[in-house]
């Protein structure tokens, strides 16, 4: 298993499972690249996100910079878990006009709690082309730590910025 890349997700109300499922499509249909991907809802042990090396996991935000109810419930149990080994390319659902003071917050939350336990991140994507005012989500003035997908506000772009950015990690993550 340690050679495949694990893709699971959390998800209220179906966007961030959807982009999950085109994640899936689009890295098959274009990258040769099998990915399955995993409602972490579903899981017996959450322990099992971790049999993977290789991740890509994600997460919409909701509440005013709140995690997803599955995440807030599964992070607590995976806070003793060394991730150090562990690649992850993380990706972020939120709702740039309605919540710009908290844009995509649980994806940097994820990005906190997993960096401190030794996991190394990868697949940071440009600021440009989005309008909010505060995120947790930030690595610089110019990049979110993983992809941000706003299908609330930009519905529109989700494919192409998700091509693009397979395009950067999937090589890493298969080497
Ligand atoms: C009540 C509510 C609160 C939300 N809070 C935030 C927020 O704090 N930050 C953000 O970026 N998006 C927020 N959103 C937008 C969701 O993250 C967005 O709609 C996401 O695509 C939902 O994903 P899901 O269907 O997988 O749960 C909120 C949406 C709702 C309905």
């Amino acid at each position: 298993m340690s050679n495949e890349i694990g893709l699971f997700y959390g998800s209220t109300t179906g966007m961030t499972e959807d982009i999950a499922t085109r994640i899936g499509q689009i890295a098959s249909e274009k990258y040769s690249v099998d990915l399955t991907p995993i409602n972490i809802a579903d899981l017996d042990n959450p322990n099992d996100i971790f049999l993977y090396n290789k991740l890509i996991i994600g997460t919409p935000t909701w509440n005013y910079g709140e995690h997803q109810d599955d995440w807030e419930i599964i992070l607590p149990k995976l806070s003793e878990t060394d991730l150090t080994g562990k690649t992850i390319a993380l990706f972020g659902l939120g709702d740039q006009v309605g919540y710009p003071e908290y844009y995509v917050d649980a994806m940097g939350m994820i990005w906190e709690q997993f960096k401190s336990q030794g996991a190394t991140f990868i697949g940071e994507w440009s600021v440009e082309g989005y309008e909010f005012t505060q995120s947790k989500a930030l690595l610089d003035d110019k990049h979110f730590i993983g992809l941000v997908i706003d299908e609330d506000c930009q519905p529109e772009l989700s494919d192409a910025r998700i091509d693009e950015w397979l395009a950067g990690i999937l090589p890493k993550l298969q080497a």
